[in-house]
């Protein structure tokens, strides 16, 4: 892959603390919310979604990161809430991924 489209396909990126406090505190159903989110509105193959280790936040936990905006406590009753303010954000930074790939994979 090439440098330019390796920087188009991280554009988005849901990161989420699998650490031993926020995991089981939340992010254990958070993770399977988003999952759920991200199919229903097509999102899936654009946005990276993957887990990292604790950063000794764990007081603000459960955490999540949408790109390098930090979120705290985050439950699943916010989901509905936060993902929807999250969406036309989340399609454009997609489309534009997209557009990326096309242009990084002549085969597409
Ligand atoms: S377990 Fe998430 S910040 Fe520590």
């Amino acid at each position: 892959m090439s440098e330019d489209a390796d920087k188009k396909v991280k554009k988005v990126a849901i990161s989420m603390c699998m650490g031993s406090s926020c995991y089981p505190r939340g992010n254990d159903q958070n993770m399977g919310l988003i999952r759920h989110y991200l199919k229903v509105h097509n999102l899936e193959a654009c946005i990276e979604l993957k887990g990292h280790r604790c950063q000794d936040n764990c007081h603000l936990g459960p955490n999540i990161i949408f790109n390098d905006k930090p979120y705290h406590q985050v439950n699943p009753g916010m989901f509905p809430a936060t993902l929807r303010e999250l969406l036309p954000y989340l399609e454009q930074a997609c489309r534009e991924s997209s557009s990326g790939k096309d242009d990084a994979d002549p085969a597409s």
